[in-house]
């Protein structure tokens, strides 16, 4: 704690570097920027405190100030171990008018290689507003809304039940966490819940958590699935992944792609993402997929579409984009060929089965540089295993650039504003932004490129159905 302001970061000495990166990506992310811009006099979040648990980057950074601007008190960590850029973290932390010695700024707690215990000591912090709860959590991939969540479950019950032996590691750490914070004040998630207003979630992974609460009555406030989007998911998951795979593979490996074999585990939005990557560095790219219809898109795009199996033995570099577990596993990993690379740009570290290639007998780890290991086989081959299975864009790389970005944390922003602002309006289920708004964050990020729109017809609009002014598009349309 500074000057009154509680954080956990690297090294507030990065905050001018990370100040500089922040100043450029601004002008990368107009939507954010306009949103600034609109809401600065009526500043819609004034009295919100926002717990926010998203990647610490540089994009994240400018996310958060504009939080700022528009009001809300904010409180952030990463959403996984490896994902904190440590000179963004500092100049959040240092904020714009502060220096290291006066830090300013937003509360962080996040650091490049936090390990799962630092990771949810992180998580548990953000909860701590003074001698308050938040009362908004803005989320990637769930975890501060499942800490909540399973907080009030054990307050309820009374106690936090003891792990079983096959509970992965992770899922004991966060009972010990719980444990700890029941022990300290036996209601304190209860308390917490019922100031939430409301959750906007990010990604695919997240979103599939919220619908499973809301399917069994278990969600305890209203959320926003902000993947969803239009301007999220067809963009971030699939433009950002375009960039940022081969952006890892490259920083992790220095491999030549070009002429290689690449396999994409998944044909969803990173699916597509991912191969097109690939092949845009001269990959020969075969796809793996259940579903027929992605199957058929993958085929159509011009993709090999076949079993792992197939190319298990054979393949240069393996990517799982499935948010399904157990899609590459211990077996296939020591079948493969010498050196071949494995990652994940999933959302969770169980789309390749660490856990069971740590285990195989006689194998040995090879730490190459940080978040690049080789593990050695008994009979002497090796494979690449690229941030120990966790999403490799973010771990080797700096994830998504600022311009995607932008898109989707436009879709946060307004979620956050329409949650806030409109207590009452929604029941505890999990809604998507009106199809207006995400037009409207498409249309933030058109002069930039110059684009330039062609404008309806009075006749055109009644001819379609549709008003001039939109929306364009009923809410079926799938872009
Ligand atoms: P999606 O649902 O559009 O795509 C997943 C695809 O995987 C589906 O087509 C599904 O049929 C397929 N699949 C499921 N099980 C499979 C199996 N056993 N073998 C082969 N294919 C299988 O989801 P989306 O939006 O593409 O997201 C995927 C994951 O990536 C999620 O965990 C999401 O949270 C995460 N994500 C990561 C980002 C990053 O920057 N690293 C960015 C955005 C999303």
């Amino acid at each position: 704690k500074v000057d009154g302001l509680e954080f956990a970061v690297a090294d507030l000495k990065l905050a001018e570097a990370g100040r500089h990166q922040i100043r450029l990506a601004e002008h990368e992310m107009p939507g954010l920027m306009a949103t600034r811009r609109e809401f600065a006099a009526a500043k819609p979040l004034q009295g919100a405190r926002i717990a926010g648990s998203l990647h610490m980057t540089v994009q994240t950074a400018v996310l958060i100030e504009t939080l700022v601007e528009l009001g809300a008190e904010v409180r952030w960590v990463s959403c996984n171990i490896f994902s904190t850029q440590d000179e963004a973290a500092a100049a959040v932390v240092v904020g714009p008018d502060g220096t290291p010695e006066h830090p300013k700024g937003v509360s962080v707690f996040a650091w490049k290689g936090e390990t799962l215990d630092e990771y949810w000591w992180c998580t548990d912090q953000l909860f701590q507003f003074g001698d308050q709860g938040p009362n908004m959590i803005l989320d990637d991939g769930g975890d501060a809304t499942l800490l909540v969540h399973k907080g009030v479950e054990f307050e309820t019950a009374g106690a936090v039940p003891e792990p079983s032996e096959d509970d992965p590691e992770e899922y004991k750490i966060v009972l010990a966490t719980l444990r700890k914070s029941l022990a300290a004040d036996a209601k304190r998630f209860t308390r917490i819940a019922k100031d939430i207003k409301g959750v906007t979630e990010e990604t695919t992974t997240g979103v599939h958590r919220l619908y499973e609460f809301a399917k069994t009555g278990e969600l305890l406030f209203p959320a926003i699935n902000v993947n969803d989007s239009v301007t999220k998911s067809k963009f971030d998951n699939k433009y950002g992944c375009r960039h940022s795979l081969v952006d890892g593979i490259n920083r992790a490996t220095d491999t030549l792609i070009g002429g290689k074999v690449a396999v994409v585990c998944g044909y969803g939005d990173v699916g597509k993402g991912s191969a097109e990557s690939l092949r845009g560095q001269g990959a020969r790219v075969v796809v793996t997929e259940i579903d027929p219809i992605c199957a058929l898109q993958a085929a159509m795009d011009g993709y090999q579409v076949t079993a792992l199996e197939d190319v298990v033995e054979t393949a240069d570099i393996f990517v799982t984009t499935t948010g399904n577990f157990n899609i590459i596993t211990a077996e296939h990993m020591a079948r493969m060929k010498h050196q071949a690379i494995v990652g994940n740009i999933g959302h969770f570290d169980n789309e390749i089965d660490m856990a069971g290639l740590e285990k195989t007998p006689g194998i040995k780890r090879v730490e190459i540089k940080p978040q690049v290991d080789e593990y050695v086989f008994p009979d002497g081959h090796s494979i690449i295993v690229l941030s120990q299975g966790r999403l490799l864009n973010l771990g080797n790389a700096t994830g998504h650039p600022s311009f995607v970005m932008s898109n989707s944390f436009t879709n946060q922003v307004l979620a956050q504003i329409e949650l806030f602002t409109k207590p009452g309006e929604y029941d505890k289920q999990v809604y998507v932004l009106p199809k207006k708004l995400d037009e409207k964050v498409a249309r933030l990020h058109l002069d930039a490129l110059g684009v330039k729109l062609t404008k309806l017809t009075k006749e055109q609009a009644a001819y379609i159905g549709v008003d001039v002014e939109g929306p364009y598009k009923p809410d079926h349309y799938r872009y």
